[in-house]
């Protein structure tokens, strides 16, 4: 066997992708480290291999952790998720092996905000095909007609869950002169702050010009926007979506988009995800798809990798997680 005695009495991890070098060298002086070089993830089979001796698991949101891969690594300690969203896990598996869950909160609230804002604003003033209209060589003259898109000041904008992202996305709209109504997350704080009034889910849908979902997915939030719901939006409504592709149904969004029941669609979630090129949703023009990207800064997926990191040795210590989804297996170890 390889290593000094020393590295052998460290113990193992497997982090299913590459990560910023901070956290991954962190890692590295408490542990021995396999990390997952390929582009593309693991297969199911490639991953079950790999973490079959593993103390800790860093996983990303493109690998599905449940109850089979779970009894595949019998000596799991914890699980640390590379991201805030943990729908990619089985965390009531996890907390029935006694394992904890971590993520990654707080730390990217402003970021994906910014980029859930940066979307708003694209799709109303139709950046992306301006873009495109200047490089087919179709921008002959000014055109007091051409490419108009939609006010954002002054506009209503509707928030699907007020919390910590939906939050800062509420303060950048305030600063933009947006009217802010909001359906769930119930924190009085957030509300208060940026003047966001709460409505019910339908009085949302009728009254605001940009929709904005901010939810987790879950059993409860699946599909939330299908045909009925895009139905109630205004014609003219722009849908920003930078949860989870689950959230709204595609096929009924799709054919929203292409009758113009609804104005415009901004996604960097889909489902399915990715999404392959020849989708329809990736050729209307009314519609702009980016590839995840939320959290996609330097110093954002870097904070992040440290978080995770802390997460992650912090379970291996036997300590509670800093960030820890399922605290009730703490409980459950006292009992
Ligand atoms: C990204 O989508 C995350 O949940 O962090
Ligand atoms: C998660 O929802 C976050 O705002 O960090």
């Amino acid at each position: 066997m390889g290593g000094t005695r020393l590295n052998n009495m460290k113990p193992t991890i497997f982090i299913s992708r590459m990560i910023p070098d901070r956290p991954l060298q962190q890692l590295k002086i408490a542990c021995n480290v396999t990390v997952w070089e390929g582009e593309m993830p693991p297969t199911r089979r490639e991953l079950t291999a790999a973490i079959a001796e593993v103390d800790g698991l860093m996983s990303m949101l493109t690998e599905q952790v449940d109850a089979e891969l779970l009894d595949a690594a019998p000596n799991l300690k914890v699980i640390s998720n590379y991201a805030v969203g943990y729908d990619n896990i089985d965390v009531a598996a996890a907390t029935a092996r006694g394992i904890p869950v971590g993520n990654t909160p707080g730390v990217l609230t402003e970021a994906t905000a910014d980029h859930a804002f940066a979307l708003l604003l694209a799709a109303a003033r139709r950046i992306v095909e301006g873009v495109a209209y200047v490089r087919e060589g179709a921008w002959k003259t000014w055109n007091p007609i051409q490419l108009l898109g939609y006010d954002v000041h002054g506009a209503t904008l509707g928030i699907v869950g007020l919390g910590r992202i939906g939050h800062a996305l509420a303060k950048r709209a305030q600063v933009f002169g947006m009217k802010i109504i909001y359906h769930g997350g119930s924190n009085e704080a957030y509300a208060r702050d940026t003047n966001a009034v709460q409505v019910d889910f339908e009085t949302l849908l009728r009254e605001s010009d940009f929709i904005s979902l901010h939810t987790p997915l879950t059993e409860n939030t699946y599909h939330m926007i299908g045909a009925d719901e895009l139905a109630m939006m205004k014609r003219s409504a722009v849908l920003v979506n930078t949860a989870r592709g689950g959230v709204i149904d595609t096929d009924a969004l799709v054919n929203a988009l292409q009758r113009g029941l609804i104005g415009a669609a901004a996604l960097d979630v889909t489902e399915p995800e990715p999404i392959s090129a020849d989708h329809p949703l990736v050729h209307l023009p009314n519609c702009i798809v980016v590839p995840h990207l939320g959290s996609a800064t330097r110093a954002t997926r870097e904070r992040m990798g440290m978080l995770a990191a802390q997460n992650l040795l912090a379970g291996l210590r036997g300590e509670p997680l800093p960030n820890c989804v399922n605290p009730i297996v703490y409980a459950k170890r006292e009992a």
